[in-house]
């Protein structure tokens, strides 16, 4: 089943196509396939790390199944070592199709020639590499990082429009040299230095994970006189935030000002009830995409390098309408 996203992410135009045959060599007919004829597609995860994650794996597992693709899955525990080792796994296995989320952006090229040379399309999902040779992959679906934390910043800037005082914002980031650390930092910082009130006083990993994000903020809001706003990475972080603000005897949401990135049910929640207020979405509702890419890929028929993931933003208001029926 192809999805609404993807289906509108088709007709938007933006995504740029290009003709299998012209990246990768591959003939459409690398891999063994399953002993019944099933797709067999080999998936590498990045961990478990945020209530995101959990709804990607999710949707990767539900979406194989329905589509009747035969998954391996393997969880790296956050570690690329950990995905080096199932990508050559499934190399050795001789998948039809190899899918991963990287971990950190660098230092891919090697484990991803040696599946290109095994004649193995490699899909990224969520997260994109840094290697400068494209014909490694096939394409690549998920969000613009560097576009969200840009809607961050601009909501930012204009909640205080027309104020001169100076604007202290603390940033919780994610796992230090992953794609949504780097991207989300850079889109942000670009929008605000515009404006010299907005100073961004302490900016630390929370390793996108709600204890770290709660015990990051303990240490900023010790080591901080005035902290007037919070941009975390992902609602994970920033709901750990939220314990250390209120441990600490504030109002999250009303003292300090808290912007997040997901809108994952939690994150909504918070949002709904005033202790964030913005949330900048991320989808990971990417297994249908994956799967229809993967037939594709395997089937040796054109795909698009891009496929960009239709998102949006929500305030207190509009987290509110649509949190009954938000089903991650
Ligand atoms: O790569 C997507 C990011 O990874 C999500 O925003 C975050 O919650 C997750 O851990």
């Amino acid at each position: 089943m192809v999805s609404k996203r993807w289906t509108a992410a088709v007709l938007s135009g933006l995504l740029i196509t290009s003709a299998l045959s012209g990246c990768g060599g591959d003939d459409g007919d690398s891999g063994s396939g399953g002993g019944d004829g099933k797709l067999v597609l080999g998936f590498s995860q990045v961990g478990a790390e945020s209530g995101w994650r959990t709804a990607n794996t999710k949707s990767i597992q539900e979406s194989a199944a329905s589509a009747g693709v035969e998954l391996k899955f393997s969880d790296a525990q956050g570690k690329q070592e950990n995905q080096i080792k199932a990508i050559r796994n499934f190399i050795t296995q001789r998948v039809d199709v190899i899918a991963f989320s990287p971990v950190v952006e660098s230092g891919w090229d090697t484990v991803l020639k040696e599946a290109k040379d095994a004649n193995i399309p490699v899909i990224l999902t969520d997260r994109a590499v840094d290697s400068q040779d494209t014909s490694l992959y096939k394409t690549f679906i998920g969000s613009d990082f560097v576009l969200e934390g840009k809607k961050a910043g601009e909501w930012l800037v204009k909640d205080y429009t027309g104020k001169t005082d100076p604007v202290n914002i603390v940033e919780l980031q994610g796992t230090p040299g992953a794609a949504p650390a780097n991207d989300r930092k850079a889109g942000f910082a670009d929008v605000i230095k515009a404006d010299p009130k907005f100073k961004v006083v302490a900016s630390q990993t929370g390793q996108f994970t709600r204890t770290d994000g709660k015990q990051v903020m303990e240490t900023f809001l010790k080591a901080q006189p005035k902290i007037d706003v919070l941009y975390a990475h992902n609602d994970d972080m920033g709901l750990g935030a939220i314990e250390a603000i209120e441990a600490a005897g504030k109002k999250p949401g009303t003292d300090i000002k808290i912007i997040t990135v997901d809108a994952v049910k939690d994150g909504m929640t918070a949002l709904s009830e005033g202790k964030i207020n913005y949330i900048v979405e991320c989808s990971p509702l990417l297994g249908p995409q994956l799967m229809d890419l993967a037939k594709k890929v395997k089937a040796g028929e054109t795909v698009p390098q891009r496929v960009l993931t239709e998102e949006t933003t929500f305030t207190p208001e509009q987290a509110k309408a649509v949190l009954a029926e938000r089903k991650y």
